[in-house]
């Protein structure tokens, strides 16, 4: 599903602002592309994570690992939506080392993707990232 105005980010507007404030931590200085992200657990308490770039380049870390392994880390399993927030016009969605993290721990959760001036698309993760290799293989 992909919907396309603010008023369609509605359920999921907490999600969003957090992500865009998180957003404002990224540490971008190589690609000036600066993302948020925040992924809300089913207990309801939501983890931010904002990209991290390094010298190396190869060392960066994106926003949506950083908000999923703080999540992880502090004990949280479980989590039904993910809101990616970026400045740009065509949404940013989830690189595919990320889609791999989303799916071992968030399944097929909704991904919100917004832009600062409002604009917000819903997917699922299945459809995002069909035929994963999971646990399931092991
Ligand atoms: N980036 C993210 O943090 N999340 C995405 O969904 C796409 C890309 C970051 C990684 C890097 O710091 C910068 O954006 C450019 O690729």
């Amino acid at each position: 599903m992909s919907e396309r105005n603010a008023e369609h980010g509605g359920e999921y507007a907490a999600l969003i602002a957090a992500a865009r404030t998180a957003r404002e931590n990224a540490h971008a200085p190589y690609s000036n592309f600066r993302v948020g992200a925040a992924v809300r657990a089913k207990s309801g308490r939501v983890f931010t994570g904002c990209n991290v770039e390094n010298a190396t380049y190869g060392l960066t870390m994106c926003a949506e690992r950083v908000a999923i392994f703080k999540a992880i880390s502090e004990g949280e399993r479980g989590f039904d939506a993910i809101a990616v927030v970026a400045d740009t016009d065509a949404l940013t969605p989830p690189c595919g080392s990320c889609r791999q993290l989303i799916w071992e721990f968030c399944g097929d959760a909704e991904v919100v993707l917004a832009n600062l001036a409002g604009k917000v698309e819903r997917h699922h993760m299945a459809a995002l990232f069909p035929k994963p290799f999971d646990a399931s293989f092991l």
